[in-house]
């Protein structure tokens, strides 16, 4: 198949954040992903060979599982480790050396982590394709392929979509990375969270207008998506703000009465108590489907960034073209420029005073 205009090949490239992917390759990861959902129950060869490491540092079901899945649904095998406890961190061991030796066992790395930045840290050290399967509360890309999949596939299009992030906007990741997608479509977005809970600055994508408002009742019936997370209790600094929080959002049935038939309700999974039982059966509800689709959303994206699928030999883009500076270290407490002591900061200059750290994405004044 030809690549279309725009598109460089994504072979042997890490996807961290985003917009490491320009919005030509992530419609074509999502349109392989669309021949990968056709061939589910063919015994597929692609990767034969091949192995992908799962390095997960924080609990996961569905995305590690997905991730295996994927690879082993396209032939290829699986190693790692799913306890941070069973692995040489334990012991003190830097994310970098980490990195430097999966890489010499596996073909792909996959990553969870709760330091952000640290997946950036890991792909600047090895020299195979690193995927962020979330890094602390900055991002998790391949949960936004599936997301946007999940829209594509159930409506059409993503473009004039009337979307809703509900929950903590604030902590999660898979919003942020969310939100970094949509500022490429003519949609609308309205952020729902107590005002403890909104979204961070360094979040808000540049050029997507956001509306702002801390309950659903009365954006609910204009919504064609609502995207609810849970809160991320672990993430808080201090329990007592999670406890004057929690609970403070629950989509029910009887809510839905006020809403669209043909609404999309989203959730990326695990639910606490955000989304009732009895939501389940209404037609709207869309997250098993939404959490299904990581399967071949996941095979496309490494049978694409592992090449093995034809036409992808086009050389890959030059990295950032704007200037770096190696100073000041990042003042984020959560961030692995801080956390890592051996990492180089990595500053992009926005202006003649203000950077921001290409870990975390936090920006800075100097
Ligand atoms: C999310 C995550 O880990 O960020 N889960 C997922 O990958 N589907 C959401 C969450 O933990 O709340």
């Amino acid at each position: 198949m030809p690549l279309a205009e725009n598109i460089m090949s994504l072979v042997g490239r890490s996807l961290i954040r985003v917009d490491d992917f320009s919005p030509e390759e992530i419609q074509h990861v999502l349109d392989i992903a669309e021949t990968m959902h056709g061939a589910l129950a063919e015994r597929q060869t692609l990767l034969a060979g091949r192995i992908l490491a799962t390095a997960f540092f924080e609990p996961s079901t569905r995305t590690r599982l997905s991730f295996e899945s994927a690879m082993q649904r396209l032939g290829g095998g699986v190693i790692g480790f799913a306890d941070a406890r069973t692995s040489s961190a334990a012991k003190g061991e830097t994310i970098a050396d980490m990195a430097r030796i999966i890489e010499s066992y596996a073909d792909v790395i996959v990553m969870r982590h709760p330091v952000e930045g640290s997946s950036k840290v890991a792909a600047d050290y090895a020299r195979k394709p690193v995927i962020n399967a979330g890094d602390g509360g900055h991002q998790h890309p391949s949960q936004t392929l599936t997301d946007l999949f999940t829209v594509q596939r159930s409506r059409g299009s993503i473009d004039g979509v009337h979307i809703g992030l509900c929950g903590d906007l604030r902590f999660g990741r898979t919003v942020h990375s969310l939100l970094a997608a949509l500022r490429h479509y003519d949609i609308k977005v309205t952020c729902i969270a107590p005002p403890s809970l909104q979204l961070p600055e360094r979040y808000h994508p540049p050029g997507l207008p956001l509306a702002m408002t801390d309950t659903v009742e009365a954006v609910l019936p204009e919504l064609d998506v609502l995207y609810v997370t849970r809160i991320q209790r672990e993430r808080f600094p201090d329990a007592s703000e999670y406890e004057a929080v929690k609970g403070s959002y629950v989509i029910d049935a009887a809510m839905l009465d006020r809403s669209k038939p043909e609404l999309l309700v989203m959730h990326p999974l695990p639910r606490v108590d955000e989304i009732a039982y009895n939501v389940d059966p209404d037609r709207r509800a869309t997250y098993f489907g939404q959490a299904a689709y990581g399967v071949p959303v996941r095979m496309a994206l490494l049978a694409l960034l592992l090449g093995a699928l034809p036409s992808d030999d086009v050389p890959a883009p030059a990295s950032d073209p704007a200037p770096i500076d190696h100073a000041p270290r990042c003042p984020n407490p959560d961030c692995a420029n801080r956390l890592e002591g051996y990492t180089e900061p990595q500053m992009l200059v926005l202006d003649a005073t203000h950077r921001r750290c290409l870990y975390c994405e936090m920006e800075l004044t100097i």
